[in-house]
C-alpha cells in the first residue's frame, strides 16, 4: 500500500541521502522504511499515516518529561515572542548554567553548544589544549557523536551500519585515538603505560549507551579516575546521554566518582538543539575568551533553546527518579520473561529508565559482547512491535528509554505486543 509515509520516503531519498538527516533512522538494520512522524505528546507519536505509537526511542533520550510536555512547551513559546536568536548573552543561558552547576557539584564552569557532538569535540580539544598533549583514549563501541577523533571503532549507526571506520577523516586524526575495550582496566593501564605523557585525555560514556545499554563493573569508574590522575590525563565523562537520565547529577552522582570534564546534550535542551561541556573552573578558563583554546558557536546558548532546558531541569528537580526506575525494572523484566517463553536467550542490561534487551546467552559486559546478539531476531522483534504500535529503536545496539510519563497502561500495552509477536 502507498502510504504517505512511503511517498514521503521517496521524495526524500530524492534530496536527502538515504532519506534522511542521521543514518540511523533509516532503519536500514532492522529492513523497514521509516514512519514519517506528524505529532508527538507525552509517551506517543503519531505517524503521518495516522498510526498511534508508544514510543521508546523518546527522540534519543532528550524525552525525559515525555513528548512535549505543556511546561517545557509553554517555556518555550514564550520564549519565541521574544525573539529566536540574539547572537548575544541572554538570561537563560546564566540560569541553565547556574542549574547545571548546582546539581553537578564539581562542575564549576559550562559552555554552552548546539549539539553533544560538538560538546566532545570541544571537551577533547580542551583537553589537549589544557595538558599539552594530543592522545585520547576512547572505547571500543563508544559513540561521542561524529567528529573525526571519535570516529575509531565507534558504536550507535557506526556499529548498527557495520562500518568499520569512515573515509574522509585522514588516518592521522585516528592515530591520536587509542582504543580499549569497555570494563577491562587491565586493558587501559596497557595503552596508558605503551604512551607514557602522551595522554591527553580519556573520554568515556559512564554507563555505554551506544552498542545498548551496557553497565560499568563495579570499580571500573573509580579505575578509570585513578589512572588518569596517575598519568596526569583528564577524565571525560560523556554524560550526553547519562545526565540527567540516570540521576539528577548524572552517572557522576550515581557512581559518585568526578571527571575532570563533563560533556551533556539531549535532556538539558528539552527536545531543542543543545549540548554544553563543563569541568573544574581552572580547565574550563583555559577556554576563550578567559584562555586561549578557541570555540564558538552562532547559536550557542540559543534563547528558545535554554527556555526549553531550563523548563526541563526545573521539572526533573522535582521528579521521582527512584519510581521510575522500578517501573522501567519491573517493565523491561516481564519483557524479558515474554521474549523468553517464546524459546529466545535474553540478557537485560537496566540502569534507572534506560534498558537493552540482548537476544543472546551472553552476559553483555562490552562491544564484543554485544555484538553476539542476534540482529535478525532483533528486527523481526523491531518490525512485529511496530505493527502493534509500538516504537523501538531501529537497531539491536541502541537503547530502550522510558519517561516519567509512560502509563502503566502504556506499558501494559507494550507487553501485550509482545506476548503477539511472532519471532
Ligand atoms: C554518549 C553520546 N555522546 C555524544 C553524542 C552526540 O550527540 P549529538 O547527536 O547531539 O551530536 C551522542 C548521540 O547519541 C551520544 O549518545
Amino acid at each position: 500500500m502507498d502510504t504517505i509515509s512511503k511517498k514521503l520516503f521517496e521524495r526524500a531519498c530524492a534530496v536527502l541521502p538515504g532519506g534522511v538527516n542521521s543514518p540511523v533512522r533509516a532503519c536500514r538494520s532492522v529492513g523497514c522504511d521509516p514512519l514519517f512522524i506528524a505529532r508527538s505528546e507525552g509517551a506517543r507519536l503519531w505517524t503521518v499515516d495516522g498510526q498511534e505509537l508508544i514510543d521508546y526511542v523518546m527522540s534519543w533520550g532528550p524525552m525525559i518529561l515525555g513528548h512535549s510536555n505543556p511546561v517545557v512547551r509553554e517555556a518555550a513559546i514564550k520564549a519565541v515572542g521574544n525573539g529566536t536568536s540574539y547572537g548575544a548573552p541572554c538570561p537563560g543561558e546564566v540560569d541553565l548554567a547556574e542549574v547545571i552547576c548546582q546539581v553537578m557539584p564539581d562542575v564549576d564552569m559550562v559552555r554552552m553548544v548546539s549539539s553533544g557532538t560538538e560538546a566532545t569535540m570541544s571537551a577533547v580539544r580542551l583537553a589537549r589544549g589544557y595538558t599539552g598533549r594530543d592522545k585520547i583514549i576512547k572505547f571500543d563501541g563508544g559513540y561521542h557523536g561524529h567528529s573525526d577523533c571519535f570516529l575509531a571503532a565507534a558504536g550507535s549507526g557506526v556499529a548498527t551500519l557495520s562500518i568499520p571506520g569512515t573515509p574522509g577523516v585522514p588516518d592521522a586524526f585516528v592515530e591520536q585515538t587509542l582504543i580499549a575495550p569497555y570494563n577491562d582496566l587491565a586493558a587501559v593501564e596497557q595503552v596508558f603505560a605503551a604512551n607514557p605523557g602522551q595522554v591527553a585525555a580519556l573520554i568515556v560514556e559512564p554507563v555505554a549507551g551506544n552498542i545498548g545499554c551496557v553497565l560499568p563493573g563495579e570499580g571500573y569508574l573509580a579505575g578509570l579516575r585513578k589512572l588518569c590522575t596517575e598519568h596526569g590525563s583528564l577524565l571525560i565523562f560523556d554524560e550526553v546521554i547519562t545526565g540527567f537520565r540516570v540521576a539528577l547529577g548524572g552517572a557522576q552522582e550515581r557512581f559518585g566518582v568526578t571527571p575532570d570534564l563533563t560533556t551533556l546534550g539531549k535532556i538539558i535542551g528539552g527536545g531543542f538543539p543543545v549540548g554544553c561541556y563543563g569541568g573544574k573552573r581552572e580547565i574550563m578558563e583555559r577556554i576563550a575568551p578567559c584562555g586561549d583554546v578557541y570555540q564558538a558557536g552562532t547559536l550557542s546558548g540559543n534563547p528558545v533553546a535554554m527556555a526549553a532546558g531550563l523548563a526541563t531541569v526545573q521539572e526533573l528537580m522535582k521528579a521521582d527518579y527512584a519510581g521510575l526506575e522500578k517501573r522501567t525494572l519491573a517493565f523491561a523484566s516481564e519483557l524479558k520473561s515474554i521474549l523468553e517463553a517464546k524459546g529466545q536467550d535474553v540478557i537485560l542490561n537496566h540502569v534507572a529508565s534506560i534498558f537493552t534487551l540482548f537476544f543472546t546467552d551472553r552476559p553483555v559486559n562490552n562491544y564484543a559482547d554485544a555484538k553476539t546478539a542476534n540482529s535478525g531476531t532483533f528486527a523481526k522483534f523491531y518490525a512485529g512491535m511496530r505493527a502493534r504500535g509500538v516504537n523501538l529503536a531501529p537497531s539491536g545496539f541502541e537503547c530502550a528509554f522510558t519517561s516519567l510519563v509512560h502509563t502503566d497502561a502504556d506499558l501494559d500495552k507494550t507487553l501485550e505486543a509482545a506476548r503477539a509477536v511472532e519471532l
